[in-house]
């Protein structure tokens, strides 16, 4: 049934109203969010939403994020909304901080997998912020890829897993962020981070005034926060600095890629003559490496390695994103 699809590409001036129509007749569009792609359907009309999970083959117990066009439409979705609620989205809205709160009796449990909570948030992305304004509705979106595939963080990714089974992809360039949004609970006692993502926790301390929980490994509180997730085809790895200049003339023969960001490992490429196929310059500064990890994964898949070796990223808090979803994209 969801192979059926002719998969438009909307860019250009008409690109919004089209996506708007295609919502408003119950049909998926992937859209632009600052983080990723998110693959959105009306989160008020439960047969649209249904279609997300037969699009991405993804078990109908995982929630999924309601994004919403302001916060002024909170109290439509979410019930017992604590005031922190309000200061966080003042500051962080519209931007990647997801917010988990008791859920509005009315919201239907395919948005929620069943859970009396709700996640939701207002995306930075104009174009999404256009369709939202123009449906005046929450739109249901998890990022726009196969279940347990890497999020597509181009427009040409989306197509890549989802051509021909959902309605239309807009294109609205590359994502800014390009790692999905912080996961913020409020319902439990003390606020806790669920995920990582481009809102640190020291952003979040300070504006909460409190130490925010921070899981130290990511935990499985809620179907869909597995760890096999985010993972690219070809079998990737995260090797220390210290080991990948150790190995690097004996990876010279093999068929592999290298993720290198430190100057050493650079140098250490260089010097033993890897071909330019065999590793890539990957930035030395978090936002732009978070912004580029997804669609370096997605290049490299393309190029028939046997395996991907990530060298390990520094471990301070402004790249806890990236270290999270790189332990996760690592399959050994
Ligand atoms: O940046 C993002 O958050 C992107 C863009 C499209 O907004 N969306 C995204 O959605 O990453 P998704 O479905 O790929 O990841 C959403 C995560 C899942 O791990 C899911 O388990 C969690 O949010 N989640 C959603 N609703 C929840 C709930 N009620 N309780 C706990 N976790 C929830
Ligand atoms: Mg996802």
């Amino acid at each position: 049934m969801s192979q059926n699809y002719e998969t438009l590409l909307l860019n250009g001036d008409e690109a919004v109203s089209q996506a708007v129509q295609l919502l408003q007749q119950g049909e998926c569009v992937a859209l632009p969010t600052e983080t990723v792609y998110g693959l959105a359907a009306n989160a008020a009309n439960a047969p649209a939403v249904d279609k997300i999970f037969a699009a991405k083959g993804r078990p109908k117990n995982h929630p999924l994020i309601v994004h919403i066009p302001a916060v002024s439409h909170l109290e439509k979705w979410a019930a017992d909304i604590p005031a922190t609620a309000y200061a966080l989205a003042e500051q962080f809205w519209p931007g990647p901080l997801t917010l988990l709160l008791k859920k509005a009796p009315h919201v239907d449990d395919v948005v929620t997998g069943g859970l009396d909570t709700i996640a939701l948030r207002v995306p930075a992305h104009p174009l999404f912020l256009s369709v939202l304004a123009q449906l005046d509705s929450g739109l249901a979106a998890p990022s726009a890829n196969r279940y347990k595939q890497l999020s597509p963080t181009i427009a040409e990714q989306v197509s890549k897993g989802l051509k021909g089974r959902i309605a239309a992809v807009l294109d609205g360039g590359p994502c800014a962020h390009g790692l999905e949004s912080t996961i913020l609970d409020l319902v439990s006692e003390r606020p806790r981070i669920l995920r990582a993502g481009p809102i640190t926790k020291q952003q979040l301390d300070v504006a909460l005034g409190c130490d925010v929980e921070m899981p130290k490994q990511h935990v499985e509180v809620v179907p869909g926060n597995v760890k096999a997730h985010y993972q690219p085809i070809t079998p990737a790895r995260l090797v220390t600095t210290e080991q990948l200049v150790a190995d690097m003339a004996e990876l010279q023969g093999q068929n592999v890629c290298l993720l290198l960001w430190s100057e050493q490992a650079i140098a250490q490429a260089k010097a033993t003559g890897l071909t330019a196929s065999q590793w890539r310059e990957m930035p030395r500064e978090a936002a732009l490496y978070g912004q580029q990890l997804y669609v370096t994964l997605y290049q490299v898949d393309q190029l028939d390695v046997a395996n991907i070796l990530v060298e390990l990223p520094p471990q301070s808090d402004d790249w806890r994103a990236i270290n999270d979803r790189l332990s996760r994209a690592a399959s050994y």
